[in-house]
């Protein structure tokens, strides 16, 4: 299969829109990561997004619709805190976990009873939504297992000739996939997957947001998860991640012992002028970390790193997402000084 590779011109996204009605999948920018879209209700192009990603069949896509109001077409029941939820955040990075109806296949979410809804803010995913008719099952659009795209190059390069086309709509913006939610109760919520939106901005709605233990720890094997995605190993490129939570100078120390061919570090903006080592710089603040490091990640594999010294990042706000996929890429392999 050749993929071709779309832009944002109203003609290429009727182009991407038909491709998504006839049952093809397509890479699509969201103001998250990237997504291979197919029509949620197409048996057949679902199968076919799992097949590109080699994906696990036990896990879960997220449907993507134009409005929040479309979910009671694929829902048994919607809580009022999701209407208030999806009043000040969609469309945005959240994705809400609610009770599904037959309308969403069982290959469609993974034979789980419940559907992620997100209501995507990037204004041509937004449009080929519309354009489609359908609403769109996407997972992020890299191989199972490596870093999410942020750029439609990335995504060409893991699934040229996997998929129909691509669609070029820029950089996404935060980098870093949506929080996932799913409702303990009529005003507490859990965090399944931190995102941009953050515990703080969810407090601002729900009287309790938890924090499910997953994000920052390790499941056993075989132990009962709240979402499948959190057994799988996750966001990993080629080379070995090591984070080390400590400060600069702790942080060298660290590195001039395991110095070596192939060894990297990645540090933050203001590290750089000091820093002895092969280095790439991923920011100076959370937000920043967010929005480049799986394009750093898949850069250091470009440059042939083999281990990978990473500074880590701090928890606070959209940092926890930040910490959540360095440690997954790192399989928890944190040294703390
Ligand atoms: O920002 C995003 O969410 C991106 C863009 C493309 O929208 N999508 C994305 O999808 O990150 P994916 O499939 O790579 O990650 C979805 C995560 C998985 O960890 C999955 O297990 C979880 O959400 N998930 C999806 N549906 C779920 C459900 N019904 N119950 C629990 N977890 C679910
Ligand atoms: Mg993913």
């Amino acid at each position: 299969m050749d993929t071709i590779l779309l832009n944002d011109s109203e003609n290429d996204l009727l182009k991407a829109a038909d491709l998504i009605k006839n049952g093809n999948v397509v890479g699509l920018p969201t103001e998250t990561v990237y997504g291979l879209g197919a029509d949620s209700a197409n048996e057949n192009a679902v199968r076919a997004i799992f097949t590109a990603k080699g994906r696990p069949a036990d896990n879960p896509l997220i449907v993507h619709l134009a409005d929040f109001s479309d979910a009671v077409k694929y829902t048994t029941s919607i809580p009022e805190l999701a209407y208030k939820l999806a009043e000040r955040f969609c469309p945005g990075p959240l994705t809400m976990v609610l009770p599904k109806n037959d309308r969403i296949p069982m290959v469609t979410s993974g034979g789980l009873d419940t559907v992620g809804i997100r209501v995507p803010s990037h204004p041509v995913m937004h449009r080929i939504i519309e354009l489609s008719g359908c609403p769109i099952a996407a997972p992020s659009a890299n191989i199972s297992g490596y870093p999410s795209p942020t750029t439609a190059e990335h995504v060409m390069r893991d699934m040229q000739g996997r998929v129909a086309a691509v669609v070029n709509g820029g950089q996404s913006d935060f980098g870093v996939e949506s929080t996932v939610i799913s409702f303990d109760s009529d005003s507490s919520v859990r965090i399944l997957r931190p995102g941009a939106v953050t515990q703080e901005m969810l407090l601002e709605v729900c009287d309790n947001v938890v924090i499910d233990p997953a994000i920052l720890h390790e499941v056993e094997e075989g132990a009962t998860v709240a979402s499948p995605g959190m057994k799988y190993k996750h966001y990993s490129p080629k080379a070995d991640i090591i984070m080390v939570e400590s400060d600069f100078e702790s942080f060298k120390s660290v590195v001039d012992k395991a110095y070596s061919d192939g060894v990297y570090t990645l540090v933050f903006d203001g590290d750089e002028a000091n820093c002895p080592y092969r280095h790439m710089s991923y920011g100076s603040d959370s937000l920043q970390q967010a929005h480049l490091l799986f394009q750093r990640l898949r850069e250091l594999d470009e440059l042939g790193a083999k281990k990978v010294y990473v500074r880590a990042p701090s928890p606070e706000g959209i940092g926890l997402a930040v910490y959540n996929r360095l440690i997954r890429a790192a399989g928890f392999e944190v040294i703390r000084i």
